[in-house]
């Protein structure tokens, strides 16, 4: 078989897990032929590509990023790829094509698939807002830097009598700010699913004051909104691609607390460097299991499909239901800690 493996989105940590996984299970023990595409499907696109062998995905396990590099979709380039997709695949000799990415990349992969071009999708995000699977991986790593922050910000918090207010990704869904809020322990934890009312917040904070405990960290997601009134706040532009630019709920925040509260708050941006850096042990497990099981399907035939985690089993899943939405905290999730305001 000859295989094609790009990388498309933002990145994540485990892509190169997943690269190396797809090489050592399909050159090494199938004989196969795999070729990466440059720079996402803009590679495809181009025909920009090498070859992939053992030697070329030895070492990358461990490392961020992606040895491939990425690039956002250009959807009109793929639609023109779409209408050629026969002739296009004949041209690169495609028997299958493994794209590996989040929300946007696997719309595109679905786009493929109904053009006729067999694909099977790998899920990445460290968002971990895919529908049809339990985790993403990236997610585990993203949440181990978050949570690190708000340990660490706790103790200059406490020295200065300060708010801190850690901004995490997660422009769509809370997860990121969930599950790192609840590992640091932090005091407040706000996410896009549920408009946060800030009178609530600065009453948690009053309290603790009154107790002895003049500090607290508050761990915002970047997509997390006010309730309507509670805070004045104008929404973000929609930029080329369809999604809201964020204005910085985090500083916004700390400077509305600071005003009300009349005690100092600082807010931090955690940004990119979620994204960034070596997998956890964790993830890189999952992005080996998901590199092994797309060659296995591919394999098998199953195309218009996309590896997934439910429970401890790797499953294949239509790529047409993990795009359908997405896998946003539910509210059991929210109520299992009273830190969600
Ligand atoms: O989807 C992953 C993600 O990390 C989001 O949480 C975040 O909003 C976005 O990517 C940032 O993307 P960019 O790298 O284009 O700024």
């Amino acid at each position: 078989m000859r295989i094609g493996v790009l990388t498309a989105g933002g990145d994540c940590p485990g892509l190169n897990a997943v690269i190396r996984s797809v090489v050592h299970r399909a050159v090494v023990d199938r004989g196969d032929q795999v070729i990466g595409f440059e720079d996402g499907f803009r590679g495809l696109l181009e025909g920009r590509y090498r070859e992939l062998d053992i030697d070329s995905v030895s070492g990358i396990l461990a490392r961020g990023g992606t040895i491939l590099g990425s690039s956002r979709l250009e959807r009109n380039r793929l639609r023109e790829a779409c209408d050629n997709a026969e002739a296009f695949r004949q041209e690169l000799s495609l028997d299958a094509l493994i794209p590996i990415g989040g929300e946007g990349t696997l719309t595109a992969a679905r786009m493929l698939s109904d053009a006729g071009i067999p694909v099977v999708g790998v899920p990445k995000t460290i968002d971990n807002d895919i529908s049809a699977t339990d985790r993403t991986f990236g997610f585990d790593t993203a949440v181990g830097v978050a949570t690190e922050a708000i340990d660490r910000l706790k103790t200059t918090a406490e020295s200065h009598q300060r708010v801190m207010v850690v901004e995490v990704m997660g422009r769509h869904a809370g997860w990121i700010a969930l599950e790192a809020g609840m590992a640091g322990g932090a005091h407040g934890i706000c996410v896009p699913e549920r408009p946060f009312q800030l009178d609530d917040l600065c009453k948690m904070i009053e309290d603790r004051f009154a107790r002895g405990k003049k500090f607290a960290v508050i761990c915002v997601a970047e997509g997390a909104r006010p309730a309507e009134g509670t805070m004045p706040y104008e929404r973000g532009a929609i930029d080329a691609y369809g999604h809201e630019r964020f204005t910085g709920i985090g500083q916004r925040m700390a400077s509305e607390l600071e005003k009300r509260l009349g005690t100092e708050a600082r807010a931090m941006i955690l940004g990119h460097i979620q994204r960034g850096g070596t997998p956890t042990a964790y993830d890189r497990v999952l992005a080996t299991r998901f590199g092994w099981h797309a060659v296995e399907a591919a394999h098998r035939g199953e195309f218009g499909m996309m590896t997934a985690l439910r429970g401890t089993e790797i499953v294949m899943t239509p790529l047409a239901q993990a795009t359908m939405e997405l896998k946003r905290v539910p509210q059991n999730r929210m109520d299992e800690t009273e830190a969600v305001f």
